[in-house]
C-alpha cells in the first residue's frame, strides 16, 4: 500500500518541502502504525526546516512535531492498545505523513468524540503552555502575566489556561491579533508600535509576576524590565534566530542546532547574577518530556479532559490537506495567524474517530 509523506530536502526556505509517495511503513517490534488524522504546523517545524532548531534532524526528514491519529496496525510485542483506537503523540518530526510508525509507549489515548484538529493543538502548544504555567512559573490566582505572541499557537493556549488559573493577563501581538487577544480576556499591547515594558509599568505600576517569552535574544532582557521584583521570565523560544524576512528565505542553509544558544545562556546567567531578584528561566517541552515522560502523559490527559469539558477551546486557524504542507508553512511564516494551522486528512473537518 502506498502513502504520502512530506520531506524536507535541504535546510532553507519553503522550497525545501517536497511531497513524496512511497510504500507504507511497517511497524517493528514494540511499534504501532498510526493513520494520521491531524498534524500540527508550528514555528519549531519552520525553525527545523531552516536548520536552526535544537531538534533539527539530518536531511532528508519528515517534519511534524505533533499528531492525532488512529491505530492502524500493531507490531510484535505490543499490548494494551487496539486497532481503531484514537491516539495522540509528539514524535518531534515525522507527523507530516499519512502513516507513521511509533513506539507504543509514545501514544496517549484520546477520548472519543473530540475534533482531531482541536485535539492535536493540545499536544505541543497546550502542554508547553500548561507546563510553563504550572511546572515552571507555579502561578497563583490573582498574579499578573505578560504573554508575548499572544495571538499565536502557544500564546493563545497560554491565555486560555492563564484565565482558568485566575491570572490577570496582558498580551503582546500585532494589530491583526488584538481582537483575539482581548476576546481571550487579556489586555493587548501592540508590540510593533509600543514599548511593552513601559506600557506594562503604566498599566500595572510595579510590573508583572511572570513574562512568557518565545522571542529570545535581547528581547529576554527587555521582558525582564516588565517584571516586578521577585518575578521571572520564562524563556521558551528563539524566534529571533530565524533567517530571512518573514521566514520565507530561499537561501539554502546548514544545520546549526546551537544557533543563538550561547547568547541565550548569557542572558539567563546575567539575570541570576544581577540584583533585583528578576530571573530568566528556560523551558523546553522536549527536555522535560525526556527527563520526566510521566508528566507529559499526565498533563496531556489533563488537557484532553479540559477539552472534553469544553473548558478550553483551541483556536484552529486553518485546516489544510497534507499535500499543502508547504503552503501551510508559508502562511505561518508570513505571520498574522491566530491560533494553530493543522494539516488534516482530505482537508476536511474531522471527528477524531472518523474513518
Ligand atoms: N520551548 C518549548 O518547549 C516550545 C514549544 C513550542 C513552541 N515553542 C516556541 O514558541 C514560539 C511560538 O511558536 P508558535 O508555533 O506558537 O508560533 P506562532 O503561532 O507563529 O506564534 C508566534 C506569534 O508571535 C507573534 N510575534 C512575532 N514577533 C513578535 C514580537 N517581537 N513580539 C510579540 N509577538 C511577536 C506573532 O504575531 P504576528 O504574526 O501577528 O506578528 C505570532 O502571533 C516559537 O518561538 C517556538 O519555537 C517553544
Amino acid at each position: 500500500m502506498k502513502h504520502t509523506r512530506i520531506i524536507v530536502t535541504h535546510y532553507g526556505g519553503p522550497d525545501a518541502i517536497r511531497v513524496v509517495e512511497e510504500e507504507c511503513p511497517e511497524p517493528k517490534a514494540g511499534e504501532v502504525r498510526v493513520r494520521v488524522l491531524a498534524a500540527g504546523v508550528s514555528l519549531p517545524d519552520i525553525m527545523a526546516r531552516e536548520g536552526i532548531h535544537p531538534e533539527t534532524p539530518a536531511v532528508p526528514y519528515t517534519p511534524g512535531w505533533d499528531l492525532v491519529g488512529v491505530v492502524d496496525r500493531l507490531g510484535d510485542g505490543t499490548s494494551g492498545i487496539v486497532p481503531g483506537q484514537v491516539v495522540a503523540a509528539m514524535p518531534i518530526h515525522g507527523a507530516y505523513a499519512e502513516f507513521v510508525c511509533l513506539p507504543e509507549r509514545e501514544l496517549v489515548p484520546v477520548p472519543p468524540g473530540l475534533d482531531a484538529a482541536e485535539a492535536v493543538s493540545l499536544v505541543l502548544n497546550y502542554i508547553t503552555a500548561y507546563q510553563m504555567l504550572h511546572r515552571s512559573a507555579h502561578v497563583r490566582p490573582g498574579q499578573r502575566a505578560l504573554i508575548h505572541g499572544a495571538a499565536g499557537g502557544v500564546g493563545s493556549a497560554l491565555l486560555q489556561l492563564g484565565r482558568l488559573a485566575g491570572l490577570e493577563l496582558y498580551g503582546t501581538c500585532s494589530s491583526r491579533g488584538a481582537r483575539t487577544v482581548s476576546d481571550l480576556g487579556a489586555i493587548p499591547i501592540d508590540y510593533q508600535h509600543e514599548d511593552f515594558a513601559k506600557e506594562i509599568h503604566r498599566l500595572t505600576g510595579e510590573g508583572v509576576d511572570v513574562v512568557f517569552d518565545p522571542i529570545g535574544g535581547s528581547h529576554l532582557w527587555h521582558s525582564r524590565k516588565a517584571l516586578r521584583p521577585g518575578g521571572r521570565v520564562v524563556g521558551y523560544g528563539n524566534a529571533t534566530s530565524l533567517r530571512g524576512k518573514g521566514l520565507v528565505s530561499s537561501r539554502p542553509g546548514s544545520r546549526n542546532r546551537l544557533h543563538g544558544i550561547p547568547i541565550y545562556a548569557l542572558y539567563i546567567a546575567g539575570s541570576w547574577l544581577l540584583p533585583g531578584r528578576k530571573r530568566i528561566v528556560p523551558y523546553s517541552i522536549q527536555t522535560l518530556k525526556r527527563w520526566n515522560p510521566a508528566w507529559f502523559r499526565q498533563d496531556l490527559l489533563a488537557l484532553l479532559d479540559l477539552l472534553q469539558q469544553k473548558k478550553i477551546r483551541p483556536l484552529v486557524a486553518q485546516r489544510l490537506p497534507l499535500v499543502e504542507a508547504r503552503h501551510a508553512q508559508e502562511l505561518l511564516g508570513k505571520g498574522g495567524v491566530t491560533g494553530k494551522i493543522v494539516l488534516v486528512r482530505d482537508g476536511s473537518s474531522l471527528e477524531s474517530g472518523a474513518p
